[in-house]
C-alpha cells in the first residue's frame, strides 16, 4: 500500500510514523508513506498557501491552486483523495479496516479555518474527522488515520497478536481490564479467576466486565 501525505507540516505527520510498529512496517516494504510540502506548489514569491475568505470571516483558507496542482501530481488511477477535517465523516474502526483495502491513499491535511470548497466538491473523495475537536492542523490527524490502517495490514503487526480481539473490532463493546504480572503488586491482586486457567470461566469474566466497562464509559455503544 502507498499513501501520501500531503501538508504544511511534513514532520508533524512523520514523526509518529517513524517509530516502532509503523517504522518496522515502512522498512518491511508492507507500507510506502511519504509526507509532500503543499508549499512545493504555491505559486507567488511568497510561497503563499492561504487567504481571506469570500464574504467575510475570521481566518484564512487555502488556496485552490496550490491543492489542484498538488493533487493533480500526486493522484494516479487508483488513489483514494481523502481530506481531514473537523467537518468530516466520523473516523472509526469500520472506516480503517475498509481503507486497509486500498492500494493508495492521498491524505490532504486542512489548515487555518480549512480550504476552499471547490477542491472538496472536485478532488475529494471521502472527508474524514478523527473526533468532534479542532485540532490546529490536519498532519495531526492524517498521523493517526495512517496509524489505524497501516497496522491492520497484513504482517504489519509482526507477532501472533490479531487485530480482531480488541477494542472496536466488535463496535459495540470495550475490552475487558487486563493485568500482568505480579499477582500481587502492593497488595493489589490479580483477579482470582485469571490466574485460575479456567478458560470458559475467564472468557465469561471478560464479557462481563467489558459490559460493565462500556457502561461506564461508552455508554453511547450500547444504545
Ligand atoms: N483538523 C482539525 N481538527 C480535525 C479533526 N478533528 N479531524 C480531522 N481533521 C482535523
Amino acid at each position: 500500500m502507498q499513501i501520501d501525505i500531503l501538508t504544511l507540516f511534513p514532520e508533524i505527520a512523520l514523526a509518529p510514523l517513524s517509530e516502532s510498529i509503523i517504522s518496522r512496517a515502512r522498512q518491511a516494504g508492507i507500507v510506502d508513506i511519504r509526507a509532500h510540502n503543499l508549499r512545493d506548489w504555491a505559486k507567488d514569491k511568497h510561497r503563499r498557501t492561504d487567504d481571506y475568505l469570500c464574504g467575510g470571516g475570521q481566518g484564512m483558507l487555502m488556496l485552490p491552486g496550490p491543492l489542484f496542482d498538488a493533487i493533480g501530481e500526486l493522484k494516479k488511477e487508483d488513489t483514494k483523495v481523502i481530506l481531514m477535517t473537523p467537518q468530516g465523516k466520523a473516523f472509526k474502526q469500520a472506516v480503517a479496516a475498509e481503507l486497509s483495502n486500498e492500494t493508495h491513499l492521498l491524505i490532504v491535511c486542512g489548515h487555518y479555518e480549512g480550504v476552499d470548497h471547490r477542491v472538496i466538491e472536485e478532488l475529494i473523495d471521502l472527508e474524514l474527522s478523527i473526533g468532534d475537536y479542532v485540532l490546529t492542523n490536519g498532519a495531526i490527524a492524517a498521523a493517526v488515520v495512517t496509524d489505524a490502517i497501516v497496522r491492520l495490514l497484513p504482517g504489519a503487526l509482526g507477532d501472533e497478536r490479531s487485530p480482531e480481539e480488541e477494542s472496536f473490532s466488535d463496535p459495540n463493546l470495550l475490552e475487558a481490564p487486563a493485568y500482568t504480572k505480579p499477582a500481587d503488586f502492593r497488595g493489589l491482586k490479580v483477579p482470582d479467576v485469571l490466574l485460575s486457567g479456567h478458560h470458559a470461566k475467564i472468557a465469561e469474566w471478560k464479557k462481563q466486565k467489558a459490559l460493565e466497562r462500556t457502561r461506564a464509559n461508552r455508554p453511547d455503544l450500547l444504545d
